[in-house]
């Protein structure tokens, strides 16, 4: 049975990443909306199986998916868990443990992550049905205020108490904590998301020393220091040098490896982003992708949930993770990433 140092170095493996497949029943109905797919078991079973089965990308780019509770349990429509079908390629099966973001009483606006309740058990369920790795998505909104205290704080305090609670029970845990570049009113600078993004990781990494949680047996999740979707935009060098900096300035080099999400960005700026990262170079950690939205939407699209598109859908799928993983070398290229 591998570590827990073992199983997070393998989720960011050179030239992998994670596929962040997670989106709870309501999520995926809002992306099922933007294909007017109806959603049902059956079809975002249908959806995961394309994804699943795109064999190139998921055996030699992606390391892991976190999944949501149902798709754990589910399988193929040949009657494959997918759980299997992941191990086939290698590919470690991971799981969304928190039960979503709530409104933080007396702070309108802004939300703390709730699921700790019986955590302990789900996760003892979870690594019976073979998941070696789970996620909690914290939120730190940016208002018209910028976040509160009490924001970045609970949701600090919450994901350290998730991280140890899957440590004990043998599961790697990505810390997730966004700082929001899709929220309300969306209009921040790059400068504001770099403030917030630098308190808030700060505030996690206390929190999980206070928690005693081993930090070579975590991946940590956060955003790129981006503008919000309304703000000034800026160059991709900009963003990676605020990123690397106030990554550096937080997160200890015994984390073994950083995956961004890619919430607010296309899916070429989440590529070019990262590569720019490695540019930069002297990186303590592994840096790669957890991107849900920036490896699936170009997939989603050609898929249009119709079965004579799978393999239209598979080749946008494999060719996105190709780029990404690139990405994750620093070798990502705009003019290979658009003759595709
Ligand atoms: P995005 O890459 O679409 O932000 O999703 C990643 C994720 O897992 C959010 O929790």
């Amino acid at each position: 049975m591998p570590n827990l140092a073992q199983i997070a170095q393998q989720l960011v493996a050179t030239g992998k990443g994670i596929l962040a497949a997670d989106e709870s029943t309501g999520t995926i109905k809002k992306r099922f909306d933007t294909i007017g797919l109806e959603s049902t078991e059956t079809s975002r079973r249908d959806y995961r199986e394309m994804l699943f089965g795109a064999k190139e990308a998921m055996s030699q780019y992606i390391s892991g998916v976190i999944l949501f509770d149902e798709t754990l349990r589910q399988s193929a429509s040949d009657g494959t868990p997918f759980v299997e079908m992941l191990r086939a390629n290698n590919c470690l099966p991971g799981i969304k443990v928190d039960m979503g973001a709530k409104p933080l009483p007396g702070h309108e606006g802004e939300t703390v992550t709730e699921g700790l309740d019986g955590l302990r058990d789900r996760l003892a369920e979870y690594r019976e049905l073979g998941a070696t790795f789970a996620k909690w998505r914290g939120v730190i909104a940016i208002g018209e205020k910028g976040p509160t205290r009490a924001s970045i704080h609970a949701n600090a305090h919450a994901l350290a108490r998730y991280a140890a609670l899957c440590q004990e029970a043998g599961i790697v845990p990505i810390v997730e904590p966004e700082v929001l570049a899709d929220g309300k009113p969306g209009n921040h600078t790059i400068e504001v998301c770099e403030t917030v993004t630098g308190e808030t990781l700060a505030d996690v990494f206390e929190q999980l020393r206070i928690a005693g949680v081993d930090l070579s047996g975590i991946i940590l999740k956060p955003n790129m220091v981006i503008p919000g979707i309304n703000g000034p935009t800026v160059s991709v060098e900009d963003v990676a040098e605020r990123t690397v900096r106030t990554l550096k300035a937080t997160v200890p080099a015994t984390v073994p490896g950083i995956a961004f999400l890619s919430g607010g960005q296309t899916c070429e700026q989440a590529s070019a982003n990262l590569s720019a990262m490695h540019k930069i170079g002297g990186l303590p950690w592994a840096l790669t992708f957890s991107y849900g939205r920036a490896l699936q939407a170009e997939a989603l699209a050609a898929w249009g949930g119709k079965a004579e598109n799978v393999a239209a859908a598979q080749k946008a799928f494999v060719h996105r993770a190709r780029m990404n993983s690139l990405a994750s070398q620093g070798l990502w290229e705009a003019d290979v990433d658009r003759a595709a």
